[in-house]
């Protein structure tokens, strides 16, 4: 069974003056286990596709299936426990809350399924130290640089070993040798763990890392692709 499955989605946002469909009839299913690129113009849906896949938001028309449960069938809270247990996310902006320490940043993710606070904060511990923070554990977010920042948020999306970790524009934010390092730990995190990827990316060659790449084009798919991957 496929782990993802979005089937006929469309959304359309509507304002005062007219209706605009973002995404139009999109249909695609994700393997698990499997590495998946969604690249594509600005403004051509990609956002707005991968936050209906991680259930941040619902689709206008069509269904989000995942592991064949239809994400249209759970309520708020339902959809909120969901996502705390099978879904990682990280975004290009890193968001971190900048009043906690990493550490805090990380177990945040522990937090909201109920881990108790010191299990919370050994868990957590430990997988700042697999993304190299070990020495960075009380830093606030402002004192490290945007790539220690994106290994934070890494490491929050990954502490929980979610099924699904969806990323949007990971390496947006910083400069290539940063975005290699960062393309590194996700794609090992990923080796590790077996953890299925989905990425928005404008970063071809973070792209071509992938075994799949999915085009958007003003809100259809118009290619959709399985690549080699590189050796690397
Ligand atoms: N909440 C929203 N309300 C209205 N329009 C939106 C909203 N979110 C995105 N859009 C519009 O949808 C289109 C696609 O946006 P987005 O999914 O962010 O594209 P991408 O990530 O590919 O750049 C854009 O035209 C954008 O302005
Ligand atoms: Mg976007």
């Amino acid at each position: 069974m496929s782990l993802l499955a979005v089937d006929h989605v469309t959304q359309t946002y509507t304002s005062a003056s007219r209706s605009l469909d973002v995404l139009k009839d999109v249909s695609f299913t994700v393997e698990p286990g499997t590495t998946n690129a969604i690249v594509g113009p600005s403004g051509s849906g990609k956002t707005t596709l991968l936050s209906l896949c991680a259930g941040l938001d619902r689709a206008t028309r069509g269904h989000v299936m995942f592991a064949g449960h239809d994400l249209g069938a759970l309520d708020e809270d339902q959809l909120a426990a969901w996502r705390s247990r099978e879904v990682g996310f990280v975004f290009q902006s890193f968001r971190l809350l900048p009043t906690l320490t990493a550490l805090e940043n990380v177990m945040t993710t522990l937090e909201l399924r109920g881990t108790p606070a010191k299990e919370a904060r050994r868990l957590a511990a430990e997988q700042l130290e697999q993304v190299g923070l070990k020495d960075r554990l009380d830093h606030h977010a402002i004192q490290l640089s945007g790539g220690e920042q994106q290994r934070v948020a890494l490491a929050r999306a990954f502490v929980h070993r979610p099924r699904i970790l969806f990323a949007d524009e990971p390496t947006g934010n910083l400069d290539g040798a940063t975005s290699r390092a960062v393309a590194d730990l996700l794609f090992a995190l990923h080796a590790n763990a077996g953890t299925t990827l989905v990425l928005v990316t404008h970063d071809l060659a973070l792209a071509q890392r992938t075994s799949r790449i999915l085009e958007l084009a003003d809100g259809r798919i118009a290619r959709d692709r399985v690549v080699e991957v590189a050796a690397s």
